[in-house]
């Protein structure tokens, strides 16, 4: 077959819609979901289109299954789990001697910054703490179970935070799980039916505001609401205060899992499900957070490279999302000594590279909405340069006639964008 660019239905990415007027600022928010959904998103967000997720922990020292380790293990008892530590540990190994062996000890935040950066995401995200409770940073609050007393000995939630924002123009965001699975004040109050609160009130609510003070993220991913409302949390006071007050009250985003009912409904744009596509245009912003290894989102050691998704997904998941005003968070997980392996840091790149020659049709674009074009537009191949002939056809559109070049000739890999400019 001669080299040249494949005949399939391209995905078009327009620049068509100016963007929206922004609303007038509803401060002071009042603590209700109704004032606090009115709140417009800011801007930034729906711009940058693409983010990194990085899961990192307890989890990533058995780095064995899921990051879910600890409660298949000892909460649900998955045999997998079970087998794993009768075979490898000794009888009396618990969960907690876990934390000794993450040893984070070739993590560089430099590093992962310059990393990230060539990803071409434009914000990033890590687990400041999943639901085992453990803290990447020496919270108050988490009393030898953090980054800082145990493990590292280091601030990992501080050496990115500088790290990011020294190095890279990306927008830096922390991921917290209001619930952890075995804290004993977590479960009393779940056994009162969350008529006690002392969980929240002791440790989720002041881990927040620490989190939010000190390290001021702009995404704030909130996860794990442990089936309990969003009163027993007291998310709306929370997110009032974070809105009015807080640091980053004019360019923090959230997500909407703030409390049992609360997706897809409640908070900032919208989750909805983990690797959410919904195929279609939504008219309120959303994410679609998904993992590259497709099992899990904590490292695996145990994975292979089928596990992994391929570049060629990654940038039709990326295009199908931005396409239906998504955006896109792909997860990688980086192992307990703090290195990210190299299958992770090629799709990085990978995508990085994708977006040096298609970024145009990506960044700052809003959905098509209409397709019934009449007047003339201009169309070019992005990274091709030269305009391209197309032919109109009454009822079903255009065709575009793709040039024949070869592989030397070819803009990029994987996928291939169209500008048409002056559509009106
Ligand atoms: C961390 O990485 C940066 C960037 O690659 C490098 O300049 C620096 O020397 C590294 N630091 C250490 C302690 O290895
Ligand atoms: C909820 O949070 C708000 C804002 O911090 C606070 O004023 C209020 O007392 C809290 N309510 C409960 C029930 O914790
Ligand atoms: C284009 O589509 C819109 C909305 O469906 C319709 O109102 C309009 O008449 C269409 N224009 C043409 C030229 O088909
Ligand atoms: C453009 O495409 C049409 C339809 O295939 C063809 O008739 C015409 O010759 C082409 N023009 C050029 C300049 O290639």
């Amino acid at each position: 077959m001669a080299p040249g660019l494949p005949h399939r239905a391209l995905p078009l990415l327009l620049l068509l819609l100016p963007p929206p007027p922004a609303r007038p600022a509803g401060r002071p928010y009042a603590p209700t979901w109704e004032s606090l959904d009115a709140r417009p998103l800011p801007r930034w967000f729906d711009e940058a289109k693409l983010g990194v997720f990085l899961h990192w922990g307890v989890f990533s020292v058995p780095a064995f299954g899921s990051e879910w380790f600890w409660w298949y293990w000892q909460g649900e008892k998955k045999p997998e789990f079970v087998q794993f530590m009768k075979q490898y540990y000794p009888p009396d190994f618990k969960y907690e001697d876990f934390g000794p062996q993450f040893t984070a000890r070739f993590f560089n935040a430099s590093q992962w910054a310059d990393l990230i950066q060539a990803s071409g995401a434009k914000y990033m995200v890590l687990t400041s703490k999943h639901h085992e409770g453990f803290t990447l940073w020496g919270s108050k609050y988490s009393w030898n179970w953090n980054a800082v007393d145990e493990g590292p000995a280091r601030d990992i939630v501080k050496e990115l935070a500088v790290a990011i924002r020294s190095r890279t123009d990306l927008r830096f965001g922390l991921y917290y799980s209001l619930f952890e699975w075995f804290n004993p004040l977590f479960l009393a109050d779940k056994s009162s039916s969350f008529h006690t609160r002392q969980f929240p009130v002791s440790k989720t609510l002041p881990e927040l505001y620490e989190l939010v003070n000190t390290y001021q993220p702009e995404v704030l991913w909130a996860d794990g609401d442990g089936g309990a409302p969003d009163s027993y949390w007291n998310s709306t006071g929370f997110l009032a205060w974070l809105y009015n007050e807080s640091p980053v009250r004019d360019t923090v985003v959230t997500n909407d899992r703030w409390g049992d009912g609360t997706i897809c409904k409640h908070g900032g744009y919208y989750t909805c499900s983990d690797r959410y596509n919904p195929e279609h245009i939504l008219q309120h912003k959303w994410e679609n957070c998904m993992t590259i290894d497709k099992v899990s989102w904590g490292y695996r050691r145990n994975a292979g490279i089928l596990d992994y998704i391929t570049i060629e997904e990654l940038v039709k998941l990326l295009v199908e999302t931005v396409s239906c005003g998504g955006n896109l968070l792909m997860n990688i997980g980086p192992t307990e000594d703090g290195t990210i392996s190299p299958i992770f840091e090629e799709r990085l790149r990978q995508m990085g590279a994708w977006l040096n020659v298609n970024g145009e049709a990506i960044y700052g674009t809003h959905p098509w909405k209409s397709s019934n074009d009449t007047v003339t537009p201009d169309v070019k191949l992005l990274g091709h340069g030269q305009s391209l002939n197309w032919t109109f056809w009454e009822q079903s559109g255009f065709v575009v006639n793709l040039p024949q070049l070869s592989i030397g000739q070819l803009p990029c890999k994987w996928g291939w964008a169209l500008a048409l400019s002056h559509v009106v």
